[in-house]
């Protein structure tokens, strides 16, 4: 007896020396999966006080926020219950180590999901900070088919700022016309454009028509739209107590709009970016683009009796969309009490000048990773927008993308031959191109090649920005990497030339995962291909991504573990996978 009970006390003793050890060794230790089990469906709604149909995921709009802890694995159960689309969803920002067939991007990672079909995404969230997801097949974000994913650090670590608060704005832009008649109208000859959007939300929430009523309110002291109780367009108040610093997330999954959002009378300090902490700096206002997200810190040190506009404006484009507004409401002054300074007037929409000096402005926290000094590949991407056959496009390096049927993933993982162009598509464009002028010749062909990498190089990519097809025209184009961040090196004018390497930050270049190029600019990112499997890397601006703006990239392929059948079957891959079944 005494023999056994000294053998178990031993034991115990190991055990427990094991469990202190794994408690050191994984800060991991403690992670969980958290389920979730969604239904994407369509359904009435009014997010901007006119009523219209959303994608919403059990029965909200936005979808869910999720909340988790860096380390922990997200396993959500999704039912596409629209009745006649496919559907995906895209993780935005989580860098999907080791499960690339849970990205979400249709026919690149996965078959979009059949109406009636469950397909679930379980990956890992490795990295704390603010993101989002979305709809990745044809339209949907513009449908409304998206929400909050915020990773928080795990238990014990502590940001590198402190803050008594937070709040989190999703902000989006809203046409009254569905995505569906929007889809139409991008691909039809003679093309017509989708035009600006009504509304500009905040957390899914607008006021058409309403916040014209404030803009009066600067002149006539009158009063701005009322709303009864709790309607789904009531604009979203953030209640804040007097001398307290509040870390705000915001994150931008607008079709089309860019942004600026000011809080009047407050300093913003920008500390995040795209998951990634930046060198804390100080603005009145900031630039917000599609894909990108921030966390910034503000602190209440305003006169407590009054309250103040948080306001929302388009950048880039002329503003056709009126700014949105809501309110910091200083406790414990009522809420319905309107702010006796007009609302911030943002910056002029094409004073690029301003948004070129937020975006250098932003740089990685000391102390962080540094890109390598040098690299293996360069690729040169050249944005311009074409025609082919009639249609109007927008290209890269001349090709358009246009998706295949067979997702890409299972295709290179498998050999498949004919699912995708296997020749190598064009890496620059002829020396001989003037990006200030309209191309003399707008025509350009579909593509759908791939861009293979060698696992754990270092790739540059240099996004050249040039002239539209339109005289003196050249947007603005968020470009979003999937499967990674990368640096970002620097921003410059006109065509890019080996000189201006010269000018890349090597020091202390921000890590993100979505970066604007300029009208006739270009960005310099750096990258290294160390993540096995096939990423899209688009335009995140919808109507340009679906008229053909964006390329793949694929590194590591080989290494990727099996795919989930349920990721294949549909087009060549899954008329593969039932072959070999013997059906
Ligand atoms: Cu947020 Cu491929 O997009
Ligand atoms: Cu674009």
């Amino acid at each position: 007896m005494i023999g056994f009970s000294d053998t178990f006390g031993s034991r115990a003793t190991i055990i427990f020396l094991f469990i202190c050890l794994a408690l050191v060794q994984n800060p991991a230790f403690g992670a969980k999966t958290r389920h979730f089990k969604w239904a994407v469906e369509s359904m009435y709604w009014s997010p901007d006080c006119v009523e219209n149909v959303v994608i919403g995921i059990n029965g909200q709009f936005p979808g869910p926020t999720i909340r988790a802890l860096a380390g922990d694995t997200i396993s959500v159960e999704l039912t596409n219950k629209l009745n006649t689309e496919g559907v995906v969803i895209h993780w935005h920002g989580i860098r999907q180590f080791g499960t690339p067939w849970a990205d979400g991007a249709a026919s690149i990672s996965q078959c979009a999901i059949n109406p009636g079909e469950t397909f679930v995404y379980r990956f890992k969230v490795d990295k704390a900070g603010t993101y989002f997801y979305h709809g990745h097949y044809g339209m949907q974000r513009s449908g409304g088919l998206y929400g909050s994913l915020i990773v928080d650090l795990p238990e014990g670590e502590k940001e590198p700022f402190h803050y008594d608060g937070e709040f989190n704005l999703l902000l989006s832009d809203w046409w009254h016309k569905s995505s569906q008649l929007q889809e139409v109208d991008l691909s039809s000859k003679p093309f017509r454009w989708i035009g600006e959007p009504q509304t500009l939300l905040m957390n899914g929430r607008g006021q058409y028509n309403c916040s014209l009523a404030a803009a009066q309110f600067i002149n006539s002291s009158s009063s701005i739209c009322e709303f009864r109780g709790n309607e789904p367009c009531a604009p979203q108040i953030l209640h804040v107590h007097p001398n307290k610093t509040y870390r705000l997330r915001v994150t931008s999954t607008t079709a089309l709009a860019s942004l600026n959002l000011a809080i009047g009378n407050h300093k913003l300090v920008v500390v995040e970016a795209d998951g990634n902490y930046v060198q804390p700096f100080s603005v009145d206002d900031m630039d917000i683009y599609s894909g990108e997200s921030y966390s910034i810190l503000f602190t209440t040190d305003q006169d407590p009796s009054k309250n103040y506009w948080i306001s929302l404006s388009v950048r880039g484009r002329e503003p056709k969309t009126p700014q949105a507004l809501t309110i910091l409401n200083y406790f414990p002054t009522s809420a319905s009490k309107l702010p006796t300074s007009p609302p911030p007037i943002a910056p002029l929409w094409n004073d690029y000048n301003h948004s070129k000096a937020f975006s250098n402005k932003i740089h990685a926290r000391m102390g962080s990773a540094k890109p390598p000094t040098t690299y293996d590949h360069r690729i040169i991407l050249l944005s311009t927008q074409n025609r082919i056959d009639g249609y109007t496009k927008w290209a890269i390096n001349n090709v358009s993308l246009v998706l295949p049927a067979t997702p890409y993933l299972g295709s290179i993982k498998y050999g498949l031959k004919n699912a995708f162009d296997h020749k190598n598509p064009p890496e620059d464009f002829p020396s001989d191109y003037d990006v200030m002028k309209q191309a003399p010749n707008p025509n350009s062909t579909y593509g759908n090649g791939v861009y293979m990498l060698s696992f754990n190089s270092t790739v540059d990519v240099i996004l050249q920005n040039a002239n539209a097809l339109a005289a003196n025209v050249s947007d603005i184009h968020p470009w979003h990497l999937h499967g990674h961040a990368f640096w970002v090196l620097g921003y410059g004018e006109g065509k890019f030339t080996k000189e201006d390497e010269a000018k890349f930050n090597l020091k202390n270049p921000p890590l993100r995962n979505t970066a604007v190029i300029f009208p006739y600019g270009w960005t310099a990112l750096r990258f290294v291909a160390d993540n096995p499997g096939v990423w899209a890397f688009h335009c995140h601006i919808e109507p340009h991504l679906h008229m053909g703006m964006g390329v793949v990239f694929a590194e590591g392929v080989d290494r990727v573990r099996k795919v989930p059948n349920d990721a294949l079957t549909c087009g060549l891959t899954g008329k593969m996978f039932l072959n070999n079944k013997g059906h």
